[in-house]
C-alpha cells in the first residue's frame, strides 16, 4: 500500500494538533481579577503603572479543578476608554481564554450532536477567530505599535462579522439534530444548558469586541459620540423610560402589520431615591440590551393581548412601571393577554418553545416576524443576567402576565456574570437521564412538529409545546 499523504493534508493535521493544545493551554487560564478601583484608575495612570497592573492581571496560572473568565463590571468596561494598547492587551489574552472555555465545552457535547453540519460550521468559526487571535499572543508590550493596534482592530472587525450570524445557525442545527437523531428529555435538558452557556459566552464576547471596535477602530472613532456620558456601548445615563417607549413603538409597528389591531401602553417611572420622585429614571447601562429585553417582552405581551381580545370591542393597554430603588431599577410590564397555564410556565425560557406560528425563515423573511422562533425570552433572560440582573415571568391563566426586569444600579456591582468551564460543567453533559423521586414528576418530552396556533393554548389538542426555531427575529438595536 502506497502511503500519500499531501502537503496540505500534512499541514492540516499538525494544525489540528496544535489548536488543540492551545485551546487547553488557554481553557487552564485563570486571569488575575484587579480591584474596581485600579481600574476606575486607568485614566489617571500613568503608562508604566498601566503596564505593571496589566502584568499581574496576565499572570497564568494553571488549576486542574477550575478556572475563571475576567468578568468586567460596566466600571471596568467604562475605564476601557483608557487608551487601545490596554484594550489590547487585556483582549489578546481574554478573548482565547473565553473562546478556549467554550470550545472546550463544545467538545463535551454528544458526539451526534458535535457531528451536525450547522454545529461542526459553527465550531469552525470559533476555531478560526481562535487562531486568527494567536497571531497576537507574543507580542512584547513594548514592541506594540500604531499599526499593531490597528491591525487588531480590523481583525476584531473581521471576526465580529464572521459570527454574525452564529445565533440563527447553531438554532439551525439543533433542528437538524432534532430531525436526524432519537431526541429526548435528557439531550433536551444538554441542549437547554449549552446553548445558555454557549449563548452568554457569545454576548460577553460581542460586549468586548464591540467596545473596543467603537471606542479605538479608526472608522468608528470617527464618529465618536460626543457625549462624555457615553463610552463606547455603555451609556452612563441610560434613559430606562425613553428606551422602553422605543422598544414599544417598535414592537407595535410590528403588532399593527401582523394584526392590523394593538394595544395602547401607559408608563409610569418612580425614583424612589430622587427628591422629586418623578425626576428621570437614568442608570449606567448597555442601552442595545435593554432595548432587546424589553422589545422581546412587548412583542410577547402586543400578541398576548391582541389575540385574547380578538372578539372584543376594546383592547386594554399594557402597563409598564419603572422604579429605581437603592439596588435595582426594575421593570414591571403587565398584560392582560390570558396570562399562561401553570404547567406550561416551565418551558417559557426553553429554546424553541412556542406556540405561534412557525415564521419563514430568516433569510427569507422580509420583514420580522412578531412570534414563533421561541428564542425571545431566553435569550433576553440571558442579557438581564449578563450584568447580574434578573428576568422572570408572574402569570394568572385567564387574565394575563407580569415580566419582571431587574437591573443592577450601582456599575459595580453591575458585573459580567460568566459561564465557567470546569468539571462541574463536563459532567452535566455525561450524566445519566435523571429518574424521577416524585409520584408527579413527569418528564416532558419535546416532539417535533407541534405548533399551537392560539397563544392562550385554547386550540390546544395535545400536550406538545416545542416549535422548531429558525432564529431569533432581526432586532433594530441588536448588538
Ligand atoms: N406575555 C405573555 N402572555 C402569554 N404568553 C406568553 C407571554 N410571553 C410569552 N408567552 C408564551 O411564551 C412563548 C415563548 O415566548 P418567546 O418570546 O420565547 O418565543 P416566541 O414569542 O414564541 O417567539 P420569538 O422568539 O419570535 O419571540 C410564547 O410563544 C407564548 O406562548
Ligand atoms: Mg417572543
Amino acid at each position: 500500500m502506497r502511503f500519500t499523504v499531501s502537503l496540505s493534508q500534512l499541514r492540516k493535521v499538525v494544525t489540528d494538533v496544535n489548536i488543540t493544545d492551545a485551546v487547553q493551554h488557554y481553557a487552564q487560564f485563570i486571569p488575575q481579577a484587579m480591584s474596581l478601583d485600579k481600574f476606575v484608575c486607568f485614566e489617571r495612570l500613568r503608562e508604566k503603572k498601566v503596564a505593571m497592573i496589566l502584568r499581574k492581571l496576565c499572570v497564568i496560572k494553571r488549576r486542574t479543578e477550575c478556572h475563571y473568565h475576567y468578568p468586567l463590571a460596566v466600571v471596568r468596561l467604562i475605564c476601557y476608554k483608557a487608551c487601545p494598547k490596554t484594550s489590547f492587551m487585556f483582549l489578546r489574552k481574554e478573548l482565547p481564554v473565553r473562546l478556549a472555555n467554550i470550545m472546550s465545552e463544545f467538545n463535551s457535547l454528544p458526539t451526534p450532536l458535535k457531528q451536525v453540519d450547522s454545529v461542526k460550521l459553527v465550531r469552525g468559526w470559533y476555531e478560526e477567530t481562535f487562531v486568527d487571535l494567536l497571531e497576537f499572543e507574543s507580542l512584547e508590550s513594548s514592541q506594540v505599535t500604531d499599526t499593531h493596534l490597528l491591525r487588531f482592530a480590523e481583525q476584531l472587525d473581521i471576526i465580529r462579522n464572521r459570527h454574525s450570524r452564529v445565533v440563527e445557525t447553531m438554532a439551525e442545527g439543533i433542528k437538524e439534530f432534532k430531525e436526524q437523531s432519537r431526541y429526548d428529555s435528557f439531550m433536551d435538558s444538554i441542549i437547554q444548558y449549552f446553548l445558555d452557556r454557549f449563548y452568554m459566552n457569545r454576548i460577553s464576547i460581542r460586549t468586548l469586541i464591540h467596545q473596543h471596535i467603537l471606542l479605538f477602530h479608526p472608522l468608528s472613532s470617527k464618529n465618536k459620540n460626543q457625549n462624555a456620558a457615553i463610552v463606547g456601548g455603555i451609556d452612563q445615563e441610560t434613559d430606562v423610560l425613553a428606551i422602553a417607549e422605543d422598544a414599544y413603538d417598535n414592537a407595535r409597528f410590528l403588532c399593527e402589520q401582523y394584526y392590523m389591531a394593538s394595544p395602547d401602553c401607559q408608563f409610569k417611572s418612580l425614583n424612589i431615591l430622587a427628591e422629586n420622585q418623578d425626576e428621570l429614571i437614568t442608570m449606567t447601562y448597555i442601552p442595545t440590551h435593554l432595548y432587546h429585553i424589553l422589545f422581546e417582552l412587548f412583542k410577547n405581551a402586543l400578541r398576548a393581548v391582541v389575540e385574547f381580545h380578538q372578539d372584543s370591542d376594546t383592547i386594554p393597554p399594557i402597563d409598564v412601571m419603572i422604579c429605581k430603588g437603592g439596588d435595582d431599577v426594575t421593570i414591571k410590564m403587565s398584560d392582560q393577554g390570558g396570562g399562561i397555564p401553570r404547567d406550561r410556565t416551565e418551558l417559557l425560557f426553553n429554546y424553541m418553545y412556542s406556540t405561534a406560528p412557525r415564521p419563514p425563515n430568516p433569510q427569507a423573511a422580509s420583514t420580522t416576524p412578531l412570534a414563533g422562533y421561541g428564542y425571545g425570552l431566553p435569550l433576553s433572560r440571558l442579557y438581564a443576567k449578563y450584568m447580574r440582573g434578573s428576568l422572570w415571568l408572574s402569570s394568572v391563566e385567564g387574565y394575563g402576565t407580569d415580566a419582571f426586569v431587574y437591573l443592577k444600579v450601582d456599575p459595580k456591582e453591575a458585573s459580567e456574570n460568566l459561564p465557567l468551564y470546569n468539571k462541574t460543567s463536563h459532567n452535566k453533559y455525561s450524566q445519566s437521564v435523571p429518574v424521577g423521586d416524585w409520584s408527579d414528576s413527569t418528564v416532558r418530552t419535546c416532539p417535533q412538529d407541534s405548533h399551537i396556533n392560539n397563544v392562550n393554548g385554547a386550540s390546544l389538542s395535545k400536550r406538545s409545546y416545542c416549535t422548531r426555531a429558525n432564529g431569533p427575529p432581526r432586532t433594530t438595536y441588536r448588538s
